[in-house]
């Protein structure tokens, strides 16, 4: 078993109350990563440090939402990619990694982050599991309330590729050219991700895009 240093950070609001979660330290998440990249290096590595970036930037400006605890989920939102070349399965692996390893809250941001609209066919890939698995993952969507960090992730999901920062149209077209699974879902998430952007942007009193370095020249190819 591995170490794993431990951070309790009081942010999570349940009814009104605001309750302790418990991340793994910075240290721990950049070893699950580096060792998720030994199992299957790709992208998803680079893409991760970067909704790390832009999630910590945000909540830096924002009440509510603690910097370094965004960094953690980011670098670790899409850890079951760890377990090979998947489909929409990697938000499940990495659910059930993080559970193993003992970090529940972690865990919850691998599955929500991919279900601004919270159907499991509204993933931006095809599903490859089983019909159980599918069952517990929208019974898990049903359950869940999303609080400001879901939705933190929902966001960052879409505004950083492999290359850095970039516009949320971009990321969504880079996907949708991979994965060609246009449904009927598409159109409302992208609007529901404007839509979190835009109430992020109205909290924290700016554009998010005036946070991220470097995303005028990775959108357009400088
Ligand atoms: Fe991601």
């Amino acid at each position: 078993m591995e170490t794993c240093p431990r951070r309790e950070i009081s942010l999570r609001k349940v009814n009104a109350m605001r309750v302790k979660i418990t991340l793994p330290s910075l240290q721990q998440a950049k070893a699950y990563l580096e060792a998720g990249e030994r199992r299957n290096p790709g992208g998803w590595v680079a893409h991760s440090v970067h909704v790390a970036e832009a999630a910590a930037a945000i909540a830096a400006r924002h009440p509510r939402l603690d910097p370094q605890a965004a960094r953690v989920l980011g670098l670790l939102h899409d850890i079951g990619r760890r377990e090979g070349l998947t489909g929409m399965r990697h938000v499940l692996d990495g659910y059930r990694f993080l559970l193993r390893e003992g970090f529940p809250d972690a865990a919850r941001i691998c599955l929500t982050h991919s279900f601004p609209i919270p159907d499991v066919y509204a993933g931006s890939s095809e599903w490859d599991c089983t019909p159980e698995e599918l069952h517990f993952v929208q019974d898990y969507l049903d359950r869940t309330t999303f609080d400001e960090y879901d939705r933190l992730f929902q966001l960052c999901d879409s505004l950083a590729l492999p290359t850095g920062f970039c516009l949320l149209e971009k990321r969504w077209v880079d996907v949708l050219i991979r994965y060609e699974n246009f449904n009927r879902f598409t159109i409302p998430k992208w609007k529901a991700i404007f839509r979190i952007k835009s109430d992020f942007e109205n909290t924290i009193g700016c554009s998010v895009y005036q946070l991220l370095p470097g995303v005028v020249e990775n959108t357009f190819g400088f």
